[in-house]
């Protein structure tokens, strides 16, 4: 933290002489008599010029986007600048606006907000006493600002919380099996191993996952129909929980959980033949099931008719969930799960594979050429909540609704309902270059974290999308 200290723009040493002499001044009257007595006691000044550490923010900063600049000092030209304070410190944090555009800044826990004002070069500023350690989210509270970009954060204290790193457990969308084609049944051996991990959430947010293979969702799996599927399952040794898999594809009862439920550092083998082709959701049933659920644990296994499926140019696999953690969205450090709010049913959390707006960044974004077909094996663990599954640019040319592969798939669909532990297999053709975005039609929801971007490279296609700007460039 002291790094982070080093970066403060601290009000200069008359502060602290201020502050040094009003101690005394408290020390003084109780020992009065003292020869220091001479020392006059100086007036305790609580306004603005008693800071002890003072950052300036600029709203755009010239950027053309909604974020925080920072402006002076160790962050100067910082998009989002991490702005630290040591407990105890009165924190000033001026607001000037910059791109004419209502703004202002408010931090929850300090009941600080500026007033909202959209004047270019006109200032306002918030001044509190850090009285509390941990890390705080500072953000513009117009609505659509924060989720647009418009936070960052503060640190009181140690910065040890903001620092907490957690293992990527995003399954990558492309991560889909090849094609199981033209070809008679047979057996198919598969391995699935629980395992708790600490996950990245969100930036600067970790969280204990229960994953299948260390990813959320589990690996695709791909069979056709007619197969034996023998699945190998362990609960890894460092578990803390007992673990089991139920596979919707299996008939029998529990869909295999019966003869899964493992404590840590057992395993397992059973298996099931593919009576009906299908995309469907496997996850553990381990109670409370809705919890496991929660924390991670679901998969698609996709039972491909006889003679396979046709032929696409990209095929991606995406699973909707949501989260319950004690603490809002957006705080960073470790969060905990909470059962009382699974039970209510009342989220922090909407994540596409696994983590907050996942498949956002570079690392995990769906690509695509133009003119190619686009399959998604999308399907939902929820465990409570219903896809109102969209790809905002995009009508979905076909889409086997329920995943159904045996129905004649429905054409020219908008928005597709995925319940929850059911799946849907969507196919389109990219016509248009440019970013499409995956959501859930519930829009809040895209705000709690559930985006993906498919990238469409190419030509531009003015005949069918005329996307000249015409009034300079907007979001
Ligand atoms: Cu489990
Ligand atoms: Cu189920």
């Amino acid at each position: 933290m002291q790094e982070g200290y080093l970066t403060m723009k601290r009000n200069s040493i008359l502060a602290v002489l201020l502050s040094t002499a009003v101690m005394l001044g408290l020390v003084l009257t109780v020992t009065a008599g003292l020869s220091l007595a001479e020392t006059p006691a100086p007036v305790a000044d609580q306004n603005a010029t008693s800071a002890t550490v003072e950052y300036t923010l600029v709203t755009g900063g010239g950027t053309g986007q909604l974020v925080f600049v920072g402006r002076g000092g160790e962050i100067d030209g910082v998009v989002n600048p991490t702005l630290t304070a040591r407990p105890g410190d009165v924190v000033k944090i001026t607001l000037i606006n910059e791109d004419g555009m209502l703004h202002d800044l408010v931090i929850d826990e300090f009941n600080a907000a500026t007033r909202q004002f959209a004047d270019r070069g006109e200032q306002d500023s918030i001044t509190f006493t850090a009285n509390r350690s941990g890390t705080f989210v500072y953000y513009c509270s117009v609505p659509g600002h924060k989720a647009a970009g418009m936070f960052g954060q503060l640190i009181v204290g140690t910065a040890a919380a903001a620092a907490e790193e957690g293992a990527d457990i995003v399954r990558d969308p492309s991560d889909v099996p090849p094609p199981v084609g033209d070809r008679p049944p047979q057996t198919v051996e598969v391995d699935l191993v629980a395992e708790e991990v600490l996950g990245q959430l969100a930036d600067g947010t970790v969280m204990t996952y229960f994953t299948f293979n260390g990813t959320v969702p589990g690996p695709m799996i791909r069979v056709r129909v007619g197969d034996t599927v023998v699945v190998n399952f362990r609960n890894a040794s460092s578990s803390q929980f007992p673990h089991s898999v139920d596979f919707h594809a299996a008939t029998g009862p529990g869909g295999g959980a019966v003869f899964s439920n493992l404590g840590p550092g057992e395993e397992t083998t059973f298996s099931f033949k593919a009576l009906n082709p299908g995309l469907y959701v496997y996850h553990c049933a381990t109670p409370s099931v809705a919890h496991h659920i929660t924390m991670g644990m679901y998969g698609l296994i996709l039972v491909e008719p006889e003679g396979g499926l046709p032929e696409v140019d990209r095929e991606f696999y995406v699973m909707q969930g949501e989260i319950y953690t004690e603490e809002p969205y957006g705080t960073t450090g470790y969060v905990n799960f909470s059962h009382e709010k699974m039970l209510a049913e009342q989220p922090e959390y909407f994540v596409f594979n696994g983590a907050a707006n996942a498949l956002t960044r570079d690392e995990h974004l769906m690509r695509a050429n133009l003119g190619e077909t686009v399959r998604l094996y999308f399907g939902v663990g929820g465990p409570n909540f219903i896809s109102s599954f969209h790809v905002i640019g995009e009508i979905f040319d076909r889409v086997y609704d329920q995943a159904s592969l045996t129905s004649p798939p429905l054409t020219d669909v908008q928005t597709t309902l995925v319940p929850a532990g059911g799946a849907a297999m969507i196919e389109f053709k990219t016509e248009v270059p440019g970013r499409y975005i995956l959501v859930d039609h519930a829009l809040s929801r895209a705000e709690r974290g559930l985006m993906g971007f498919l990238m469409v490279d190419g030509e531009p296609q003015p005949e069918i999308f005329d996307g000249t700007p015409t009034h300079g460039s907007g979001h």
